[in-house]
């Protein structure tokens, strides 16, 4: 079995590769950091791993991640290299939001497209997409990161209906947590306002409920009852409580 990871060179991604490396998957790891991802093949010495060093920021990166891999059955993906940018709409730059557009949404639609096309034909496989709790709402201050993260949610969800609907072996997920305590914040100059999950538990969790077939998952109680109690209020009121979320976050530190 073999498992290909997007950002696995941190957070979230490193934990899934640890935790499918535990289950005996080989491991294909993707992201920039090269160093980082060596580091990551030394540690995880009873699978075989492979490093590939990409950045998805650039589209053609993610047809040549999937032209790399012809040859490979891939029976996982993980889709979850991603980033966010704080700041008002009009003064975030223009470049990194395009960068941020290519890789939290660009970039996982195409991996999961021209794997997923394999993975039916074989009638097996898995791809668990990285989402966020802020793919059920606007955020105001953060909203390019949001916008994405609604596009993998929304896109995620129509592609497990299709596949239930054929009956399908192939699975997929959208991972939504809430805030982690990974390199996150820094990449997007915030703090969060919230104490974050453990990122070992998040991927754990995320991985176990996938494999149960579960479409939208979403770790520990706080963030559960933050979605469920949403549905009672409008779609304005939950823009101004993104705002005022969001605004507790300083973007200066
Ligand atoms: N932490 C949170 O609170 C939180 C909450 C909800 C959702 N998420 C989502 O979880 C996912 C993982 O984030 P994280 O929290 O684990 O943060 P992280 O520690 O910053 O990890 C992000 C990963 O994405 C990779 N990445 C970023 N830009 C890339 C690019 N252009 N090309 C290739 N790889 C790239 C990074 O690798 P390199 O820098 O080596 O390229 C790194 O491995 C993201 O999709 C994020 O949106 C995070």
């Amino acid at each position: 079995m073999k498992a290909l990871i997007t950002g696995a060179s941190s957070g979230i991604g490193k934990e899934i590769a640890r935790y499918l490396a535990e289950q005996g998957y080989d491991l294909i790891v993707a992201a920039r950091s090269t160093d980082k991802l060596n580091e990551l093949r030394d540690e995880l010495t009873n699978v075989s791993v492979r490093v590939i060093t990409i950045d998805l920021s650039r589209e053609q990166d993610a047809y040549d991640l999937y032209e790399h891999l012809t040859d490979e059955k891939i029976d996982y993906l993980v889709n979850n290299a991603g980033f966010g940018a704080y700041g008002k709409f009009s003064e975030v730059p223009l470049e990194t939001e395009m960068n941020l557009i290519h890789t939290n949404i660009c970039a996982v639609h195409i991996l999961t497209k021209l794997f997923l096309v394999d993975m039916k034909k074989r009638n097996s496989g898995t791809i668990l997409n990285v989402g966020s709790m802020a793919g059920f709402c606007a955020g105001p201050t953060f909203s390019s990161y949001y916008a994405s993260k609604n596009y993998v949610v929304r896109l995620t969800e129509a592609i497990h209906e299709e596949l239930r609907r054929e009956k399908s072996n192939v699975k997929v997920s959208v991972l939504c947590p809430g805030p982690v305590d990974t390199n996150f914040n820094n990449t997007a100059n915030v703090r969060f306002s919230a104490k974050g999950l453990d990122a070992r538990y998040v991927a754990r969790y995320a991985v176990d409920k996938t494999a149960r077939g579960k479409m939208v998952i979403i770790p520990g109680f706080a963030m559960k009852a933050a979605k469920f109690f949403s549905h009672f209020v409008g779609e304005r009121f939950l823009t101004g409580i993104s705002y005022g979320v969001q605004s507790q976050k300083n973007g200066d530190k």
